[in-house]
């Protein structure tokens, strides 16, 4: 396909929906990228359900689209869907989430190494707390690709140090309204005394959880240290203020390779059935230049 046909591809983006400051950043920016390249882009908010996302996907398929970018609410329930796909002659690229489908359904996988990103923190949380440590975690949405993998990847670091255990673990669907209620039931339930550490799976819950240690009379990131992932613009402004202890950068600049995996693939090149964008730490040295640069 010529460069200029690709300025004119028509490209349908399935979005999970808006249940996180990453996410909403993730969609902006995307959108961004597919302005810039000329696509004639089109957005579907599936509003949190797998199924608004299966129908989008059908409708991006009737609308004859050149191909469809997904990022996946949960792993399972889709072969179907991208069986129609592949028989309507439609690729789709993944991004952001994986699934637990034939590969072959599929054109690539672009995403963070979710895995990593939960060994990453639960390796610096036995470094932080010289591997002795009661931790409780606030999962993200269940079945997510990335609070699944998440959970395994924290969960393998601190097997490895007999003074570490989660002792309390729930989801906080990525929001900081859940994860602030999670928080509390917790602090309720344990005492916060007994909490050494919160382990969040994204920044949203991170911030609802300091609230709550706050509001319980404690000092969140020194009674209670605080780690998640995704490095949104808020949580360097919390982190500036002394409440949680560090950030792992989820990138939301994901739509420029998906984009360019559908182009090589339109224009028959080989794509590996993986891309991994990384991702650094960030702590509150850092955080209040990081705020100011970013807000
Ligand atoms: O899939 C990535 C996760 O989904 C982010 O960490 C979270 O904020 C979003 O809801």
């Amino acid at each position: 396909m010529s460069v200029s046909a690709m300025a004119e591809l028509t490209v349908g983006f399935v979005q999970t929906g808006s249940e996180s400051g990453w996410r909403t950043a993730f969609t902006n920016a995307t959108k961004a990228e597919a302005e810039a390249r000329g696509y004639d882009f089109k957005f579907a908010d599936a509003q949190g359900k797998q199924e608004n996302q299966i129908k989008a996907i059908r409708s991006f398929i009737v609308q004859g689209v050149d191909g469809i970018v997904l990022a996946p609410l949960v792993t399972t329930g889709w072969d179907k869907v991208l069986k129609e796909a592949d028989r309507a002659g439609i690729p789709v690229v993944l991004v952001d989430r994986g699934l637990d489908s034939d590969p072959s359904l599929y054109v690539t996988s672009v995403g963070s190494d979710f895995t990593m990103e939960g060994a990453m923190i639960g390796a610096w949380m036995a470094v932080e707390t010289e591997g002795t440590c009661d931790i409780v975690e606030l999962q993200g949405a269940v079945g997510a690709d990335a609070a699944i993998k998440r959970q395994a990847g924290f969960a393998n670091v601190i097997e490895n140090f007999p003074g570490m255990q989660i002792i309390a673990s729930q989801t906080g669907s990525w929001s900081s309204t859940g994860g602030k209620e999670v928080m509390e039931s917790f602090l309720k339930s344990i005492g916060g005394e007994n909490i050494c550490a919160v382990w969040a799976h994204n920044d949203n819950m991170a911030i609802g959880a300091a609230q709550a240690i706050k509001e319980a009379g404690l000092q969140p990131s020194e009674d209670i240290l605080i780690a998640s992932v995704d490095a949104i613009t808020d949580i360097f402004k919390t982190m500036a203020d002394g409440e949680t202890n560090v950030t792992l950068e989820l990138s939301p600049y994901q739509g420029a390779a998906a984009f360019d995996a559908l182009e090589a693939h339109l224009a028959g090149e080989d794509v590996p059935k993986r891309i991994t964008v990384p991702g650094g730490l960030f702590y509150p040295e850092t955080a209040a230049e990081e705020y100011a640069r970013r807000k």
